[in-house]
């Protein structure tokens, strides 16, 4: 018996419309690598919003699934996520792998600065920052003074508690922010500042990257024209820093003297002085110094207060070791000076803990995205130009292959039989390849070094062992992606 279908025009529209998004969305890019599934329109961002887990876990997970390289598409964009060290570096260390994703819903300002900066721009203010780092910062005497002084802050702030909980992020990341501050425009703010305070603030709202909150304006662009969503709130806050930032830099302008450069801002002045005669501007120019200034403040603020927040938090929750470092600092440094970065080498204990809480507190999880430049192979696998790439730190510094009982605080990892600080390939917070954030490793380095060093010095055990400390589970559980390390 035939069976007759009928089939109104309106039905055939309606079909192949949805043949042609099926096909869209089960049609991968040729020889791309494996990974889960996605939805219509929004791929697989679903899947970190229906869960409890974290969305480093979420991670983890596809990469027990699917192994070192797969791929995902997050609303519209294809993305690859690297877990092994030898995909990462062999990526970035490839120009073709080191551009940025454009981020235009974030130019409230024209230029580009070097976190998300691309090509020549990219590479010469990168260059140019590396070298007044050098000039204003690792290596000089002053801005190491400018360290020590600014980690008092936080451990005058303990002593004075006297025992009573207070709010360390506070004081933390107003002393990094301190010291970026000194570097870059030559001023420290009060803790008690309301317009520092404020910027502080702001620079948190930007810096929580969350899938949800950021992630949504680079995954679906329309979402950013949405009022009081995630975009509108990072303009605003970079509105607010921008009005602090221009004020300080008609000062600077105002007070320039060639003979006398203090900080980063006056160098990169300078350089645009010397740009304009050579009618260069296209690097060195007013929008561009915003953003590479910028970009110092938001690289690098969070990262190291949480970095440092995390190496408190073990430590109070592993006195042994808290002991341990304590007689290792008295017996290097002594009681009567202040530890100074060449006291580095001598105090190996101090390095493990730092490279242990960089590992288990993984600041930058999922790294900074990079963006394919051109179609490129890798791995033997095809990455279409735009493909975004995610270097993902998690997985590599917790992967239970790698790390033996990776959970665990362990600073001893880091040292040989003879207590003598042993670095290890696999730990690479600062990345690797061409694009190896050695500004942020030395800065930060020293940075932390510094008020750890301080602050473990003068503080007294009931610190790190009194009632009603922090616990550790309970902070790891409620660390979020969004950074937040409040305890
Ligand atoms: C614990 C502290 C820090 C960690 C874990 C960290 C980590 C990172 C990572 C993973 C990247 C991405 C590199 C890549 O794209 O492959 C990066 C980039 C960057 N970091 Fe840091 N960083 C820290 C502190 C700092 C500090 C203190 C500064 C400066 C004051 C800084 C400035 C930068 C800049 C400017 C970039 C962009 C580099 C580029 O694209 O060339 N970071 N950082």
């Amino acid at each position: 018996m035939a069976v007759s279908i009928d089939l109104d025009f309106p039905s055939v529209i309606v079909g192949a419309i949805t043949f042609w998004l099926l096909v869209k969305i089960m049609n991968r890019p040729k020889n791309f690598p494996p990974g889960p599934w996605g939805f219509p329109v929004f791929g697989c961002l679903p899947h970190f919003l229906f869960t409890r887990k974290r969305s480093r876990d979420v991670f983890k997970d596809w990469y027990y699934q699917y192994g070192p390289i797969y791929s995902l598409k997050m609303g519209s964009a294809y993305v690859v996520v690297l877990n092994s060290i030898e995909s990462i570096h062999d990526a970035l260390i490839r120009p073709e792998f080191q551009d940025r994703p454009r981020l235009d819903f974030l130019l409230v300002r024209k230029g580009e600065g070097i976190a998300l900066g691309n090509g020549k721009v990219w590479q010469e203010q990168r260059k140019f920052v590396h070298q007044i780092f050098r000039d204003f910062g690792v290596g000089n005497a002053s801005f190491e003074d400018a360290i020590v002084e600014e980690a008092n802050f936080p451990t005058d702030a303990l002593l004075q508690s006297d025992g009573k909980v207070i709010n360390l992020e506070h004081h933390i990341s107003n002393a990094v922010s301190n010291i970026i501050s000194s570097v870059s425009f030559g001023q420290r703010f009060e803790y008690d500042d309301k317009k520092f305070q404020c910027i502080l603030a702001k620079f948190e709202d930007i810096m929580q990257p969350s899938i949800l909150r950021f992630g949504l304006s680079v995954f679906l662009p329309f979402t950013q024209y949405i009022p009081f969503s995630g975009s509108t709130k990072i303009r605003e806050s970079l509105k607010t820093y921008m009005n602090f930032y221009d004020e300080i830099t008609i000062e600077h302008q105002a007070k320039f003297d060639v003979e006398n450069m203090k900080d980063i801002m006056d160098a990169y002045l300078l350089e645009i002085k010397k740009s304009n005669k050579n009618e260069r501007l296209d690097v060195f120019n007013d929008d561009n110094m915003f953003w590479a200034i910028a970009d110092l403040f938001f690289a690098g603020t969070e990262t190291t207060t949480i970095t440092l927040l995390w190496a408190f938090l073990f430590l109070l929750n592993n006195p042994d070791v808290e002991k341990k470092v304590k007689a290792q600092l008295n017996k290097v440094v002594g009681r009567n000076r202040m530890p100074r970065y060449s006291d580095r080498p001598k105090l190996p204990l101090v390095e493990a803990i730092i490279s242990e809480s960089l590992r288990l507190g993984t600041a930058s999880a999922l790294s900074v995205p990079h963006t394919a430049a051109t179609d490129s192979e890798l791995h033997g696998y095809t990455i279409p130009k735009g493909t975004l790439i995610i270097p993902n730190f998690h997985v590599i510094f917790t992967d239970e292959n790698k790390w033996d009982e990776p959970a665990k605080f362990y600073p001893e990892r880091f040292l040989d039989k003879d207590g003598n600080y042993v670095k290890r390939d696999d730990l690479i917070p600062f990345s690797t390849g061409v694009v190896d954030s050695v500004l942020g490793s030395s800065l930060q380095g020293w940075s932390s070094s510094s008020s750890s060093h301080t602050s473990c010095r003068k503080c007294p055990s009931r610190f790190l062992t009194g009632e009603g400390r922090p616990q550790l589970k309970e902070s790891m559980e409620s660390f979020t992606d969004q950074g937040s390390t409040k305890f």
